[in-house]
């Protein structure tokens, strides 16, 4: 015997053997007083496609779980993701009208997204919609903005096109508009066109802190909305989306686009960034959303379906890391199965 059974008093009991960190980990009861919990579903956010058409609900090959919704079957998608008490859906769109340089069809009133915004905040009053504000499956050639006749970025030209299509989503009654171009003085253009509308209640989730990351891959598939080749332009968005080798340009950008007027900031991808989420949520008193995108999803289906992994295990152990990090609000399509993942 050692411990207690040699001595009356002892001295400075911080140390092994008097000390044991498996007590608080011995059973599950004890363990749950202590660990965090997985957030729940109020704090989740559920990214959805919007395609043009009737009657369909496609899965999309390189997301499993995922699919394309028509508008008509639009209520029909969110029902299940409301029923499971989920906070807010994130609306993504696509075109059937030609595609131009400057991404028009991504303003028109009758567009897929400005029509689903509608019918969910009909159908369910209570449910926060936000929309994804690009150009990319707009633009004929896929950039985030308008080129130049020489190939280059038109940023500038791009902050009035995303203006536009903020104000459009914004009419048609979104609760938050979530402009992903990246390009410099968005929000603050954003900001200044829903002011001079009268949108004053219209939040404005800046996807501030947004990497250039291999992981957009299966959204890109899902939306059509990979750079083309056009001679003299960019073969990708490293030019405009943020560099994950340079860590302090990406914070700049997050404490600008504070400046200028968002409401939440984002850090995108999410489980590759997590000192990011932590160091963005360490500079803003401003809420910390991260988009747990489409690459780091279907990874872990990936693993899964190989047999190498249990889902509901690697879903919970990633879910935890972003809120260790500090995360907010978690935008991941793994809202659509909060049930079974995660509650
Ligand atoms: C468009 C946009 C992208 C994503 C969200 N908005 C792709 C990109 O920048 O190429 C990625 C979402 C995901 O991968 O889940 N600007
Ligand atoms: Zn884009």
């Amino acid at each position: 015997m050692t411990g207690w059974a040699k001595s009356r008093y002892t001295i400075g009991m911080n140390a092994y053997p008097e000390l044991r960190l498996r007590r608080v980990r011995r059973t599950a009861g004890i363990r749950a007083l202590f660990d965090l919990e997985i957030p729940g579903p109020a704090k989740w956010c559920w990214p959805m496609f919007v395609v043009p058409g009737t009657s369909i609900k496609e899965e999309i090959a390189s997301m499993p779980g995922q699919f394309h919704w028509s508008v008509d079957r639009v209520c029909e998608a969110v029902e299940p993701v409301v029923r499971q008490g989920i906070g807010s859906v994130l609306l993504f769109g696509q075109t059937d009208r030609t595609k131009d340089n400057g991404g028009s069809p991504a303003w028109d009133d009758r567009g897929v997204v400005q029509q689903a915004v509608r019918v969910l905040k009909r159908a369910f009053p209570g449910l926060t919609v936000m929309t994804d504000v690009c150009l990319c499956a707009y633009t004929s050639h896929g950039h985030c903005a308008p080129l130049r006749p020489d190939g280059s970025i038109d940023n500038d030209a791009a902050c009035d096109c995303l203006s536009k299509v903020a104000l459009s989503h914004a009419a048609a009654g979104a609760d938050v508009v979530a402009p992903s171009a990246m390009m410099d003085g968005q929000i603050a253009a954003i900001r200044t066109a829903l002011a001079e509308n009268a949108f004053d209640d219209t939040l404005l989730m800046a996807y501030s802190t947004k990497f250039a990351s291999a992981c957009y891959g299966p959204f890109r598939d899902a939306e059509g909305s990979a750079p083309q080749p056009v001679p003299g332009a960019p073969t990708d968005r490293k030019g405009y989306q943020a560099s994950f080798a340079n860590p302090r340009n990406a914070l700049l950008e997050s404490a600008l686009d504070e400046q200028e007027g968002a409401d939440i900031l984002m850090v995108k991808p999410a489980l590759f960034y997590t000192d990011m989420i932590a160091a963005v949520k360490a500079r803003t008193l401003l809420p910390v959303a991260a988009y747990n995108v489409s690459g780091e999803y279907s990874m872990l289906i990936a693993t899964a379906r190989a047999g190498w992994g249990d889902l509901r295990e690697l879903v919970r152990e990633s879910t935890l890391a972003l809120t260790r990090a500090g995360t907010d609000l978690i935008i991941s399509y793994w809202a659509n199965r909060y049930d079974e993942l995660l509650a």
